[in-house]
This record gives structure tokens, C-alpha cells and sequence, in this order.
């Protein structure tokens, strides 16, 4: 057998290739960025061409960059930006529009229009784990398929496909308009809301009141085993692609919390918090959603309950493009070193409304505590202190869920490079963060997904043996101190609420 397994993460700014050999180390990584499309307020399109295009770059990068051939890959695994919608001519493979993002909130009246139907936002919540809201798959089907011209006619004709970008990926892999192969995983189905959780199949009556033709819908399919292998003249000819996870998942996978009761925290674009639950769905009383954590071959299903926050590194990134307060990412640690502490200031991020637990689509970002003694270095500070009580707010809903307390939280992603926030989120949660020497989980759990299916791995105990600590922050702010500036955090929550009409 090849000696590595090669990852491909789609995400939200950016396409990923990654090069793992079997210890789970990175060998090599391309990267690019693509555009963001905001064409109206509160709309965030991405071009799927360019994704197809950049993935394959990428992956040519990588795959130069270590030195290797696609011979020597002994399978790929996809992990991808969920949620975000991408509809395709399966007769020309040409998108009929951009791919509408996860953070977009044009649906909202869709959601509205679904909720009256009675029920309110938890119309669907016992079938398919998810409130009414505009951060999912299915109404963004609907408003594609409502507001371009002659959609509608060609989905019913069965000429049009639906697709998170994995499918969008594997689809192109595998030959696109010459057979390629039209699959998700469990994972992706489960944030599209028209997945029933327990049968792991598409919920007609749903995908019927939300206007969307069964045709367009991928086959649903386990998160670990050959789907098809790469096309001919391709960049990985007839190398098998057998792992799908979308990107939470996928770093909870790589992160090795395959015990009922592990967590991870993923600090990204946004923030995703999962909690592995077992075999059992378990619905929340305390806004958080029901997901598929992941589904090896034909082993049974296990389930999570996720905190999501739209808005964690998308805020960095704000301050760096639409403000000009940074030039870079990292330079923002050094800036909220430059103080004390937040001066008073707090800001509160619902640019694509509050997910959990508010689930506030009618919340917009605010920045309050304001006095003439605010500088920008309070402001980058606020910034990351966003991030740290946002995830407090969601570890505190999965510890009321739950019955038990974590004990401790692994976390990965862009931002844990993030030293003042690292120590900042042990202080507020009052528990030790921890970071494994792998911070890529995300790439990392899809290739691991890919590599067990092809016997490359023998499963999940060569997760956890691979897995390893990098470095462990201890909570050391004093109690009352933690509970005053969390409380001032809720109040400034509230002054997000109710903005559009
Ligand atoms: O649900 C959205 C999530 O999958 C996006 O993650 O890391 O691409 O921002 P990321």
C-alpha cells in the first residue's frame, strides 16, 4: 500500500491540501484563499468554480511540495465548510449560482414562512436535530431555486444537483459531467435539515414543504469508505476517496473524542463546540443542535450536541479588512497585549445574527462599554474576549444538557497559535484548555476517516494512540472577577437584540 493519505479541506476562506504519513504527521500543505462575495448586507456567497479550481491547485501543491505522486496516496478524505449550498447542471457542471455560505441570513423569511406553518423554529427540531434557521442547507436550496431563472424547471426535470461543498468536491473528483459520482456523508446531510437523524435518510415530507425535488439530493452515505476514485487525466487517477466529514466533525474525529462525553472546541472562521453523546441522538434543552458526529463503514452512527458561534476569527479578520485596525491576524495579540484589560469595552459579533444559544436571526453586532479612555487595544482585546465568553456561553448550555461538567477542554484551529486568548478562555471557562501537537484535527480527522476505510489505519485506537499534547493553559483568574466580567458580557448580549424589522 502507498505510504500516505492525502486531505482535502474545503473551508470558508479557504481550500486546503494536506499530506499525512501514518504517525498523523503533516508532510505537506498547499493553501488558497477564495473570494467573499457580501452583495448585500447580511449575504456571504463564495464562487464553486473557483473552490473547484483552487482545490485542485492546492492539491498539486502539496503533493509537489512533499515530494511525492499521486501512486504514492493511498486514499483521499474530504472535509469541507458545511452547510453552505452549492446547486450544479449536472449536464454542463456548471453552478446556477454562487454557493449561498453558511453565515448568509437571506433566508430568513423562508424560515419564517416554514415556522407559521406551525411548530415555530422547532418545526423540524425532533426529526432532524436543528431549529428553523437561516444557517442551513435547505432554505438556501429554496431561494436558489425561487430566484434563478429557470431553476426551478430544470430541478424538476432532475438536471439540477444540491451539494454541500464535499459533494460539490467529489463530484468534480470523480469525473463531474462524465459520471462523477453524487454522494454526502451522514455529517453534511445532518446540517441541511432534511435529514432524518435516526434513519439517516432525506425526510420527503420536509424536503416537500421546503419546494425541493429528492432529485437534487446526494445519496447519503457513512462518513468512512469508497465512494469512487479519482478520475482519469485527474489529480489523483484511480486513487479511492473514502472519507467525508464536514469540518466540526471531522476535527472532533481527529481529535480523538470517540468516548461519550469528550469535547472539542475548533476555532476557526467561527467556533464549533461538539460533544460526543454515543450512539443515542439526545435533543437539547438549551440551544444547542442535535448532529451525527460521525458513521465508520456500516458500524452504528455516533452523535453529538454542537454549540455554534458564527462569529469567532471572521471578527480578527473584520478588524484586518474592514477597519484597517491590523495587518495581519497574529498582529492582533500583540495589539490586546498593548492593555490591561478590555477598559469597559465589549463586543458582541452577531454580524450573521447570534447562533447558539440565542438563536437570535434578528440580533446585529454591537460594540458598548464605550468611554474616551478606549483605545484600539481595547478593542482588539474585546475582540478576543468575544470569542472566550461566546465559548463559555456554549459550554455552559452542554454542561446544562448534559448533567456533567467537562473537566477540561481540547481545543484546535487557527486561532489556539493565540497565546492571550488561550489563557483568557481557561480564565473565563474555569477549566485547562488543551492543545494537541496536530492543530490541523480538521484535515487530520478526514484523513484518518479515508485511511481506516482503506485499511491504512486499523481504526479509531490509532487515533488516539497518534494523538498528543502540545502545551495545557490552568484557569488562574480569580472567581469573582471571572463571574463580573461574564456578567457584563450577557449584559452587552442584550443589546444586540431585536435590530431588523
Ligand atoms: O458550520 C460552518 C463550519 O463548518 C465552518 O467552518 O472552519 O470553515 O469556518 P470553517
Amino acid at each position: 500500500m502507498a505510504d500516505y493519505i492525502l486531505a482535502i479541506d474545503q473551508g470558508t476562506t479557504s481550500t486546503r491540501a494536506i499530506v499525512f504519513d501514518h504517525s498523523g504527521s503533516i508532510v505537506a500543505t498547499g493553501q488558497k484563499e477564495h473570494e467573499q462575495i457580501f452583495p448585500r448586507a447580511g449575504w456571504v456567497e463564495h464562487d464553486a468554480a473557483e473552490i473547484w479550481t483552487n482545490t485542485r491547485e492546492v492539491v498539486g501543491l502539496a503533493l509537489t511540495r512533499a515530494n511525492l505522486t499521486h501512486r504514492d496516496i493511498a486514499a483521499v478524505g474530504i472535509t469541507n465548510q458545511r452547510e453552505t449550498a452549492v446547486v450544479w447542471d449536472r449536464t454542463t457542471g456548471e453552478p446556477v449560482y454562487n454557493a449561498i455560505v453558511w453565515q448568509d441570513t437571506r433566508t430568513q423569511k423562508i424560515c419564517d414562512e416554514l415556522a407559521a406553518l406551525g411548530g415555530g423554529a422547532e418545526r423540524y427540531k425532533d426529526r432532524v436535530g436543528l431549529p428553523l434557521a437561516t444557517y442551513f442547507s435547505g432554505p438556501k436550496i429554496r431561494w436558489i431555486l425561487d430566484n434563478v431563472d429557470g431553476a426551478r424547471e430544470k430541478a424538476e426535470a432532475g438536471q439540477l444537483a444540491f451539494g454541500n461543498t464535499d459533494s460539490w468536491v467529489l463530484w468534480n473528483m470523480t469525473g463531474g459531467v462524465d459520471g462523477g459520482v453524487h454522494v454526502t456523508d451522514v455529517t453534511n446531510a445532518s446540517r441541511t435539515m432534511l435529514m432524518n437523524l435516526d434513519s439517516l435518510s432525506w425526510n420527503e415530507e420536509i424536503a416537500g414543504e421546503m419546494g425541493i425535488p429528492m432529485s437534487m439530493l446526494p445519496e447519503i452515505r457513512s462518513s468512512s469508505e469508497v465512494y469512487g476514485k479519482g478520475r482519469q487525466g485527474g489529480m489523483v487517477p484511480d486513487v479511492p476517496i473514502a472519507g467525508i466529514l464536514g469540518d466540526q466533525q471531522a476535527a472532533t474525529f481527529g481529535q480523538a473524542c470517540f468516548e461519550v462525553g469528550t469535547a472539542k472546541n475548533t476555532y476557526g472562521t467561527g467556533n464549533f463546540m461538539l460533544l460526543n453523546t454515543g450512539t443515542e441522538p439526545i435533543h437539547s434543552k438549551n440551544g444547542l443542535l442535535t448532529t451525527v458526529c460521525y458513521k465508520i463503514g456500516d458500524q452504528p452512527q455516533v452523535y453529538a450536541l454542537e454549540g455554534s458561534i458564527a462569529v469567532t476569527g471572521s471578527l480578527v479578520q473584520w478588524l484586518r479588512d474592514n477597519l484597517g485596525l491590523i495587518k495581519d491576524a497574529p498582529e492582533i495579540e500583540k495589539l490586546a497585549a498593548s492593555v490591561e484589560d478590555n477598559g469597559g469595552a465589549y463586543f458582541v459579533p452577531a454580524f450573521s445574527g447570534l447562533f447558539a444559544p440565542y438563536w437570535r436571526s434578528d440580533a446585529r453586532g454591537a460594540l458598548v462599554g464605550l468611554t474616551r479612555y478606549v483605545n484600539k487595544g481595547h478593542i482588539a482585546r474585546a475582540a478576543l474576549e468575544a470569542t472566550a465568553f461566546q465559548t463559555r456561553e456554549v459550554l455552559d448550555a452542554m454542561n446544562a444538557d448534559s448533567g456533567v461538567d467537562l473537566t477540561e477542554l481540547k481545543v484546535d484551529g487557527g486561532m489556539v497559535a493565540n497565546e492571550l486568548l488561550m489563557q483568557f478562555q481557561a480564565d473565563i471557562l474555569g477549566v485547562p484548555v488543551v492543545r494537541p501537537k496536530v492543530a490541523e484535527t480538521t484535515a487530520l480527522g478526514a484523513a484518518y476517516a479515508a485511511g481506516i476505510a482503506v485499511g491504512f489505519w486499523s481504526g479509531e485506537q490509532d487515533v488516539i494512540d497518534n494523538w498528543a499534547e502540545d502545551k495545557r493553559w490552568e484557569p488562574s483568574m480569580e472567581d469573582a472577577a471571572r463571574e463580573k466580567t461574564y456578567r457584563n458580557w450577557k449584559k452587552a448580549v442584550t443589546k444586540t437584540f431585536d435590530w431588523v424589522d
